[in-house]
């Protein structure tokens, strides 16, 4: 995929001859500087990327369906849960005067149908899945009660309740601190892959979330490349946060259903 920008200053190429694919249940990272084209390219990997001044060529396949021929409106309607977001900002994403418990059971009750006590029982075991303590308590707490952390942790909760196939998290934890809970942020999004075998693009500027991801890739300019070997050494999240890993971490062969 190439993608351009037509500015007052000429085109600008944001994205140049970039190939990727995702398989189901890998945790794919994507590590560059600010303005190398990460939060570019994934959003118009998720048929989110519109605009006049929009010049793209080459194509992105979700799930067997070629989203580069649709319009946006088509994507929303036919991955309307296909796909979740997590941005690096929980408290703008998050509703500062709704408790935590309406906006998780929102989408669960208007997009899956689910009645008020299946949504609610529904929402103290995601609270559980992203190891938020007593998820009895935060259904009633409001956004400003919580830490940064907890807020990430509930905005994971929400992008997995209506069970995306691919999820997209934008510099997930560029707010948080990196030892109290960035750490804890990137394993919980390598085991939500894992786990359920959700195709999980995590976009940073922090090369620390490389021991998170099965496979990270370097973004440079608009051009993605493999980083270099020493880089993948250490692998912290070979020590899982409670549970243990069902599925084995091999490589990404190629047969992924996210292709672009
Ligand atoms: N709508 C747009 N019109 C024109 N140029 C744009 C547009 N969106 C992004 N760009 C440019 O494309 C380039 C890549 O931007 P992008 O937001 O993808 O960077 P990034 O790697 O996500 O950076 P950051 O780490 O700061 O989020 C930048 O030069 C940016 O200014
Ligand atoms: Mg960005």
């Amino acid at each position: 995929m190439n993608i351009k920008f037509v500015t007052p200053r000429g085109l600008l190429e944001a994205v140049r001859d970039v190939s990727l694919d995702i398989p189901e249940g890998a945790s794919v990272g994507i590590v560059g500087e600010s303005g190398s084209g990460k939060t570019v390219m994934s959003r118009a990997a998720m048929g989110l990327l519109s605009g006049s001044n929009v010049r793209r060529d080459g194509t992105v396949v979700f799930a067997g369906k070629e989203l580069t021929a649709m319009t946006r409106e088509e994507v929303r309607q036919e991955f309307g849960t296909g796909m979740a977001m997590i941005f690096q900002d929980p408290m703008t994403a998050l509703n500062p005067v709704r408790r935590i418990g309406a906006q998780l059971a929102e989408s669960l009750r208007v997009r899956l149908g689910m009645d008020k006590a299946t949504a609610t029982a529904r929402c103290i075991e995601l609270l559980s899945l992203v190891r938020i303590p007593d998820p009895e308590a935060m259904l009633r707490k409001f956004p400003y009660q919580l830490s940064g952390g907890m807020r990430q942790r509930v905005m994971i909760a929400i992008a997995i309740s209506c069970n995306p196939k691919l999820l997209f998290a934008d510099e997930p934890t560029s707010a948080l601190d990196w030892e109290g809970n960035g750490k804890r942020v990137a394993r919980l999004l390598q085991q939500v892959a894992r786990e359920y075998g959700t195709m999980v693009l995590i976009v940073s500027h922090d090369p620390r979330l490389l021991d998170f991801a099965d496979r990270v890739l370097h973004m440079d300019d608009g051009r993605l490349s493999e980083p270099e070997p020493k880089s993948r050494k250490t692998k912290e999240s070979d020590k899982p946060d409670q549970e243990s890993d069902k599925s084995d971490a091999s490589e990404p062969q190629g047969k992924g259903v996210a292709a672009w």
